[in-house]
């Protein structure tokens, strides 16, 4: 009986030790300022907000520390003509980075003086359909726009065969493995001499425009420090010098070609100030900063993008279907279940982040249509309020909602549509 009531005594204690905090806490400024702007216009459904200003900042402070000359915007994490266009005229680059064949489809057509090179290898089939309906005269000018990547022999000799039945010559970034391992050559391997000959060989059809390597992996190690990145990086480099040195050696005249040496991305490309083995830097979400962007690297970039989305019910504590007796206990044992909202829209790739204190609820599950959130009555939300999430990432959240909304100084400057999967809905074949 003893033993007992001390096993209870320790399992209350422990739970009253462990008793959740209350984490609610009302707006502050910044987002009771962006629910004023978001209710005094009038709007009522899950719209996504881009801080103009943040925004702003976020590329005035990336091209201050890598410079606009070596700056390649990551299209496909900005996925709007005139966000694009926006950063392409702040940022003093008409470089991008483009993924997507509709994508490249529309770009080539509204913005025909960026400079394109493609972040992944394109299914010849896509090359193709690209080049399809372009008049001898368009596919002379894309062929100045864009430099097409490869990862292997097979790619390669695609590309050629496409090259060789246009009568053009394709531009070929080679994608090289500096140690993501997502393919592309490998240092040492016999392929990467090989692809090299391949293109010297076949001259009329190919030309060498430079390399692509790209490192993540260095900003989202385990327990990173400045100096784990630090050495990561160095080792990623030095591979990446290796290919360079490989063509300097062997192709003397085509490595003063003015190649590209693109790498980076958002977690890295900062490691890159005072660093020239590449000579463009690709970067895209760190501009808005989603929360997958939450990194060592990159921390003072400041978030710029929000969903936000009215409260359509708001509700006591929390109740679980077949689970109503418990659920009372539940919320008085944890005070961030004491409140239940619901929201129009959800189950977005985003995790609410104003009023602080919201959360997911497991138990209950998610929801696209009304989802719930818990919370405290802390939070001191009622109907109508609204309700600020960060998406964890930028390139398909855009995608989802309808035109942007774009706030400066309290006021919604600009709308900007986002562009459409598919080439039709953008207005081309
Ligand atoms: C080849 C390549 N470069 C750069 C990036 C970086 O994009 P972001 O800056 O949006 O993370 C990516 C992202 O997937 C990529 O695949």
């Amino acid at each position: 009986m003893g033993t007992t009531l001390f096993i209870v005594a320790v399992i209350v204690g422990l739970l009253l030790w462990k008793r959740p905090k209350d984490d609610g806490k009302p707006h502050n400024d910044y987002f009771r300022s962006l629910e004023s702007v978001y209710q005094s216009n009038g709007l009522s459904e899950p719209r996504l907000i881009i801080d103009g200003q943040r925004l702003d900042q976020n590329i005035d402070s990336l091209v201050q520390k890598i410079g606009s000359d070596r700056y390649r915007i990551v299209a496909k994490s900005l996925p709007s003509l005139p966000l694009l266009r926006h950063v392409m005229a702040r940022a003093n680059t008409r470089k991008l980075m483009v993924f997507h064949r509709p994508f490249l489809s529309v770009i080539v057509r509204e913005i025909p003086d960026a400079d394109i090179l493609l972040g992944k290898p394109m299914p010849i089939a896509a090359v193709k359909r690209f080049y399809k309906n372009l008049t001898p005269e368009q596919i002379h000018s894309a062929n100045r726009q864009i430099q097409w990547l490869v990862d292997g022999l097979e790619h390669l000799e695609e590309y050629r065969a496409l090259a060789q039945s246009l009568n053009v010559t394709l531009r070929i970034n080679l994608e090289i493995d500096i140690g993501l391992h997502r393919g592309g050559f490998k240092q040492g391997g016999s392929d990467y001499p090989e692809a090299l000959r391949y293109i010297h060989s076949h001259t009329e059809y190919l030309a060498l425009s430079g390399l692509m390597g790209y490192e993540p992996h260095i900003a989202k190690m385990p327990l990173a420090s400045a100096e784990r990145m630090n050495k990561a990086k160095s080792k990623a480099t030095a591979q990446y010098q290796w290919f360079k040195d490989y063509i300097k050696l062997n192709y003397s005249d085509t490595y003063r070609t003015n190649l590209t040496f693109n790498g980076a991305g958002s977690p890295t490309c900062q490691l890159y100030q005072s660093d020239d083995t590449i000579n463009d830097i690709s970067a895209g979400s760190s501009l808005l900063m989603p929360t997958d962007f939450d990194l060592l690297s990159i921390r003072d970039q400041k978030p710029a993008l929000f969903i936000a989305t009215p409260v359509i019910k708001a509700l006591g504590a929390l109740e679980l279907p077949f689970l109503e007796p418990i659920c009372s206990l539940l919320a008085r044992y944890n005070p961030n279940w004491q409140r239940s909202y619901f929201i129009y829209g959800g189950y977005w790739k985003a995790t609410p982040c104003s009023p602080q204190g919201l959360s997911n609820n497991g138990l209950y599950g998610r929801s696209s249509n009304q989802e719930l959130l818990t919370g405290s009555g802390s939070s001191q939300l009622k109907i109508n309020d609204v309700v600020f999430l960060r998406p964890s990432q930028s390139e398909a959240v855009l995608l989802e909602f309808g035109e942007i909304l774009v706030v400066r100084n309290n006021e919604i400057a600009e709308q900007w549509p986002h562009l459409a999967q598919s080439c039709i809905e953008n207005g081309i074949q």
